[in-house]
């Protein structure tokens, strides 16, 4: 797992919250390994509960450790004082979950874009998020609001929007980019359209171009078992994923001179854009 010449050195990424693990998959009395923005990383939780994360080269300094929305965070800097919240998980009957960690040939930023992105729906997961002809993206609002992206009045035509989803739907999103490597999209549950389900997608930077992709659940359905929520969720990413890694350059380019996205995908433009003014330098090929 040598990647030492993938560390970061980017103080804007390193003051950032990781995400690390599922808490739910941690093993008790089990010290696990990862890599996180090219420094490996020993995790665990100690015999009095207490979580813990160190630099394998510097065993004796703890890092920051915050248990949040099921995950365990950590970060190799300054970070703020805590994650960004997600007000909905409070809910007594949401089912929030980890639906699955998986690892990608691909860099952070690529994620969260593929994410944003409603135009490959119809064709890259067809019969579930999409389906011909109903191929358009309607004009959408996107703002930067609190130091955060918002992409809102998003319209698409869905075939299964969701596991408890009966026959197809025109599903409202709402995207939020609370962190420059953590997406969610808020979209009207199937079970309680008065309300959201929320889905997300937390990335943990492994290196430049290499990522686990932690995929985040919180879900109205009182029906459908965990292994379905979950299964759901896989079938999509397992989707996305082979489309991540045939994108080429894997690190995405910041100057727009250089990548034009193809479709007219403002919450891209946006999200670029909203990088270059963070100063961010990580996973991504700054703006000359
Ligand atoms: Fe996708």
């Amino acid at each position: 797992m040598d990647a030492s010449d993938q560390r970061c050195t980017d103080p804007t990424v390193l003051d950032l919250w990781h995400p690390l693990v599922a808490v739910s998959e941690m093993a008790t009395d089990n010290v696990e390994r990862t890599l996180l923005l090219g420094f490996e990383i020993m995790y665990g939780t100690d015999r009095d509960g207490t979580r813990f994360a160190v630099r394998v080269d510097e065993p004796d300094e703890a890092l920051p450790v915050l248990d949040r929305h099921g995950y365990l965070w950590t970060s190799l800097g300054a970070p703020p004082a805590d994650v960004f919240t997600i007000p909905e998980t409070a809910e007594p009957d949401r089912r929030t979950l980890n639906a699955a960690s998986i690892k990608v040939a691909t860099s952070a930023p690529r994620a969260i874009e593929n994410f944003l992105d409603m135009g490959h729906f119809p064709y890259v997961h067809t019969d579930y998020l999409g389906v011909e002809p109903h191929t358009e993206v309607a004009e959408y609002r996107v703002e930067i609001e609190n130091d955060e992206l918002w992409a809102r009045d998003c319209f698409f035509y869905q075939p299964m929007a969701a596991a408890s989803a009966v026959g197809g739907q025109l599903s409202e999103y709402t995207y939020r980019v609370p962190h420059p490597y953590c997406v969610m999209l808020y979209k009207s549950s199937p079970t309680d359209p008065s309300r959201s389900d929320v889905i997300g997608l937390f990335v943990q930077a492994m290196t430049q171009d290499t990522i686990r992709a932690h995929n985040f659940l919180s879900v109205i359905d009182e029906t459908s078992s965990d292994t379905v929520l979950r299964r759901f969720q896989q079938i999509i990413f397992s989707q996305d994923k082979p489309i991540l890694e045939n994108q080429f350059p894997t690190r995405l380019p910041l100057d727009p001179r250089v990548e034009t996205p193809i479709r007219a995908d403002r919450s891209a433009i946006v999200y670029r854009r909203w990088l270059t003014e963070l100063g961010l330098a990580y996973a991504v090929i700054p703006a000359g």
